[in-house]
C-alpha cells in the first residue's frame, strides 16, 4: 500500500497534488464554492455573533491558518480554542455561536466533549473531518467531508493541507452575499484550481530538504518563527518536527520576538524564518536582519527569486518556493517543514510512522 514510498507518512506528503484535488472536486464552481454540507445553515452562521474554531494538534493550526481569510470575508469575529483547554476553563459558548470542530480521525476525545457540551450550550455545530460516518460527522448539525483519503501516517500531513482548502472554502461560502468582497472572492476562487501544480512544484525541494536535515540531524533544538498567514504554519512546522523526528521545536509568533524569544539567538540555535511575500513581509525583513545582527543561524524560507531580498548581506540557507494567493501560502510553505520533518525523523533513526508515545487517534482524555 506504500507503493514506491518507504513510509506512509512520506507516500502521504507526495501524495497532496492529488489530496487537494480530491477536496475541491465538485465544489468549485464559476465564480462561486459550492459545500453541500453547510448550503442550508450559511443564514445562520452569517448570523452568528462569534464563529469559534476547536480543535487539537494540526487540526486546530489548520483552522489558526485559514482564520485570516475567514475574518475578512465573514466580518465575524473569529475565536479559536484547544478543546482540552476550552473543557478545562468550561468557557461560555452561546446560542449564538458558530462553533467550528476540526479533527481527521473524527474521534479525538477531547474534541468530542467539547462538542458535546457546545450542543448543551445550544451553539451551532459544525464539522470539518475526513472520516464520513465518524462520531463528529454523525453529532454536528451539518459539516464538510475534507475527502483527503485515508491517512495512516501518525503524524498528520495531507489533511493538514485539505483543512485548510475546506476552511477558506467555507469562508468564501460564507461570504458570498457580500458584494464589497466579490473581486477578492473571485481572485481565491480563480486561484484554487492551481494549488495543486504549485504543489507540485514546491515537492521538488524533496533533495534539498534532505540536504537540510543531514545538516541539522544533530541539533538539540529548532525554531521557526512565522506570522500573519504562516503564524500556523510556524506552530505546525515545528509540531512536525518534534512528534516524528523526537527533535525539539517552537513554532513563534515573529511578533512576539523581541518579548523573550530573542535571548535564545546565538551562532548554533538553527531559526527557520518564514519570509514569503504578504502584507508582512517587510516586518519579516526586519526581523532577519535583526536576527542576522544578533549572528542567528538563519534558514529563512521565501518566495521565488526573493534570496537576495531576505538576506541582503548576511549569511543564511535559503528556501525558496512558488508564491501563490496569500490566504493559500500556508498551504504551500507547510510542505517543505513536513519534508524537513520527514527527512530529520530518517536520519536520526526513529520510526516514521509510528512515533514514539503517540497514537493516530486520541480517544482518551
Ligand atoms: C455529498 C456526498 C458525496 C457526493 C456529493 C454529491 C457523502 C458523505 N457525501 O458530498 O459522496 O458526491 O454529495 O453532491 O455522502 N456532515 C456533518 N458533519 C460533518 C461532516 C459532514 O454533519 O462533520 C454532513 C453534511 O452537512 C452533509 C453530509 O454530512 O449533510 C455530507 O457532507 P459532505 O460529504 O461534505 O457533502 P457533499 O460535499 O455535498
Ligand atoms: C499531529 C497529529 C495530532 C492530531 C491531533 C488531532 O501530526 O496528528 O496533533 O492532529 O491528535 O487529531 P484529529 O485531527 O484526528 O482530531
Amino acid at each position: 500500500k506504500k507503493g514506491n514510498y518507504d513510509h506512509f507518512m512520506q507516500k502521504e506528503i507526495h501524495e497532496q497534488p492529488h489530496s487537494l484535488t480530491t477536496t475541491m472536486r465538485g465544489r468549485l464552481r464559476d465564480n462561486s464554492v459550492v459545500l453541500g454540507g453547510l448550503k442550508d445553515h450559511l443564514k445562520t452562521i452569517r448570523h452568528s455573533r462569534r464563529i469559534i474554531f476547536i480543535g487539537c494538534g494540526t487540526s486546530y493550526n489548520a483552522a489558526l491558518a485559514a482564520r485570516p481569510f475567514l475574518e475578512e470575508l465573514s466580518g465575524i469575529p473569529v475565536s479559536m480554542e484547544l478543546a482540552s483547554d476550552l473543557l478545562d476553563r468550561q468557557g461560555p459558548i452561546y446560542r449564538e455561536d458558530t462553533a467550528v470542530f476540526v479533527s481527521q480521525s473524527g474521534e479525538t476525545a477531547d474534541t468530542l466533549l467539547a462538542l458535546e457540551y457546545s450542543l448543551a450550550n445550544g451553539a451551532l455545530c459544525v464539522g470539518i473531518t475526513n472520516t464520513v460516518g465518524s462520531t463528529l460527522a454523525r453529532k454536528t448539525h451539518c459539516g464538510v467531508h475534507i475527502n483527503a483519503g485515508c491517512e495512516i501516517g501518525v503524524a498528520s500531513t495531507k489533511a493538514y493541507t485539505s483543512q485548510i482548502v475546506v476552511i477558506t472554502m467555507m469562508a468564501l461560502a460564507i461570504g458570498a452575499d457580500k458584494l464589497s468582497t466579490q473581486s477578492r472572492r473571485e481572485d481565491i476562487i480563480n486561484n484554487l484550481p492551481t494549488l495543486p501544480d504549485k504543489v507540485s512544484d514546491v515537492l521538488k525541494l524533496d533533495v534539498q530538504m534532505k540536504d537540510l536535515a543531514r545538516s541539522l540531524m544533530q541539533m538539540q533544538s529548532l525554531l521557526v518563527f512565522g506570522r500573519g498567514y504562516n503564524y500556523a504554519t510556524a506552530l505546525e512546522g515545528a509540531l512536525k518536527v518534534k512528534e516524528v523526528a523526537l527533535m525539539h521545536s517552537e513554532g513563534m509568533l515573529a511578533g512576539e520576538m523581541k518579548h523573550g524569544p530573542l535571548a535564545l539567538v546565538d551562532e548554533t540555535l538553527p531559526i527557520i524564518v518564514i519570509a514569503t511575500r504578504d502584507a508582512c513581509f517587510s516586518k519579516q525583513q526586519s526581523v532577519i536582519q535583526q536576527l542576522h545582527a544578533r549572528k542567528g543561524r538563519l534558514i529563512v524560507m521565501c518566495s521565488v527569486g526573493d534570496a537576495a531580498s531576505v538576506c541582503a548581506g548576511g549569511s543564511c540557507r535559503i528556501i525558496e518556493v512558488p508564491q501563490v494567493a496569500d490566504c493559500l501560502q500556508p498551504v504551500i510553505n507547510i510542505i517543505p517543514l513536513q519534508l524537513l520533518a520527514y527527512h530529520l525523523t530518517v536520519s536520526r533513526g526513529y520510526d516514521v510512522d509510528q512515533p514514539r508515545n503517540l497514537a493516530k487517534s486520541v480517544t482518551t482524555q
